[in-house]
């Protein structure tokens, strides 16, 4: 595998690889690498000729300067998984090579942003969609891989494609689960033994929800889906909801797409998880 922490190397070298045709696969992570990451990389190398990683902590991205602070940075075993899975190139910048000072940066996302986690994490996604379009322009992909895990972010990148007419295709992956049904997060090694368990609720509940959709209104539903939440030890619910896949607005019984979407600390952790519902 080829590292590359300036962006002119690496743009300098995959242009290389464009003009002899190749296709660019590209996978934008923070690092702390799971299966989950991993599952994303294993698309991109089935569907393109080169597959590209990026391991960046994004500061822009993150409200809460502790979160950022605690966030991890395994790279060395980073390194080794990428390697080990066969991705062709990583790309692991510092922060000023990816910002130069005081940029401003402002994407009219809409209601996109003020839903969900948007409500929850003011100004996260003009982060994530400031790095991702400099990310997009050094890589310039054909193709870019993100996880279902992400739902909303999913919007918010294919909403900045479409108003910006980036040439690049977006490619939606399931989610990957730990046997017990919690959702793979580089935030899950921070929960303790009792938190794990405890963490089980949100998998258990969008699973419950997903089985009994068909059998009742979605605001009784959605009811019945907090209050078991709100009933497990230890978490604090931030939300429930089952939405319009398309827009995240509130569904109705007669919306063609339905996913439900959570997020709740659990201890000091917070995780969110996501399940389509209809599809
Ligand atoms: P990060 O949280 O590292 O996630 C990188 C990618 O991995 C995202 O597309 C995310 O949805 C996907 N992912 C995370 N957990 C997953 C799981 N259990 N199964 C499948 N895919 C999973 O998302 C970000 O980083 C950042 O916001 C980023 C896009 C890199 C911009 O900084």
């Amino acid at each position: 595998m080829k590292i590359f922490d300036n962006k002119q190397n690496l743009s300098n070298y995959l242009n290389e690889l464009r003009n002899n045709g190749k296709s660019i696969g590209f996978v934008p992570t923070m690092g702390a690498l799971h299966q989950g990451h991993l599952s994303l990389l294993a698309q991109s190398q089935q569907q393109t000729d080169v597959s590209v990683c990026s391991i960046f902590v994004n500061p822009t991205q993150f409200n809460d300067p502790k979160d950022l602070e605690k966030y991890p940075r395994p790279i060395e075993s980073d390194i080794q998984k990428l390697e080990q899975a066969g991705c062709d190139i990583l790309f692991n910048p510092e922060v000023n090579e990816m910002y130069a000072g005081n940029e401003q940066w402002h994407l009219d996302l809409d209601e996109l942003e003020a839903l969900l986690e948007g409500k929850f994490r003011p100004g996260h996604y003009q982060g994530v969609t400031q790095v991702v379009f400099k990310l997009f322009d050094i890589v310039k992909p054909d193709m870019a891989f993100f996880g279902q895990k992400d739902y909303q972010q999913v919007l918010v990148i294919q909403k900045m494609i479409d108003l910006l007419h980036l040439p690049v295709k977006l490619v939606m992956c399931p989610i990957l689960r730990e046997t017990d049904g919690l959702a793979m997060s580089s935030r899950n090694i921070h929960l303790s033994a009792d938190d794990r368990k405890h963490a089980l609720v949100l998998s258990r509940t969008l699973n419950w929800l997903k089985q009994n959709f068909d059998l009742s209104q979605i605001a009784s539903l959605t009811k019945q889906c907090e209050d078991f939440i709100k009933a497990e030890p230890g978490v604090q619910l931030e939300y429930f909801e089952v939405a319009n896949g398309k827009n995240l607005r509130n569904a109705d019984q007669g919306s063609k797409q339905i996913v439900a979407l959570v997020a709740a600390k659990v201890g000091n952790t917070r995780l969110i998880d996501n399940m389509i519902i209809r599809d």
